[in-house]
């Protein structure tokens, strides 16, 4: 059996240790904000907080986080977190929004330890996350409305 915390709150599952902790978040705890894009940590649509690091859930077993605590975008309420997801809103970011969880929880990791990220900053952040839909310039524009503060 190995335990975590998920979204503050104490879980458990006695799936194999090998097992990935996204396959245990969306099918045994039935939190389906985290998405399966590619497996091979090659998309980003999967990321989560592991004790605050964006980190892909797709090839993390659940061995390695046992006592840790992750955050999913359910759970996604810390300054940075609110911030971009109202400039997601207000920019109109997502398309189909497959990858748009994923693109949220790699920027609030951003602005967690770069309030104020450059173009440069925000591009070398953003790389590993993709999106079929090419919301990039819509993605990056919301990550500095949040940055900025400003109601966008
Ligand atoms: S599903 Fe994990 S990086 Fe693509
Ligand atoms: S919004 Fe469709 S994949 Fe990104």
């Amino acid at each position: 059996m190995i335990q975590f915390k998920l979204n503050g709150e104490t879980v458990k599952t006695d799936s194999p240790p090998d097992t990935p902790l996204l396959w245990v978040i969306r099918d045994e705890l039935k939190l389906k904000g985290t998405k399966f894009g590619c497996g091979i940590a090659m998309c980003g649509a999967c990321t989560v907080h592991i004790e605050g690091a964006a980190t892909r859930s797709c090839v993390t077993p659940i061995s390695a986080i046992e006592d840790s605590s992750i955050t999913t975008i359910e759970g996604l309420d810390s300054k940075e977190g609110n911030a971009l997801q109202s400039a997601w809103v207000a920019e109109q970011v997502p398309q189909c929004g497959y990858c748009q969880s994923g693109q949220i929880m790699q920027a609030a990791d951003l602005l967690a330890n770069n309030p104020n990220p450059s173009d440069g900053d925000i591009d070398s952040a953003m790389n590993g996350n993709l999106c079929r839909c090419m919301a990039y310039v819509r993605i990056k524009k919301a990550i500095k409305t949040a940055a900025s503060g400003e109601e966008a």
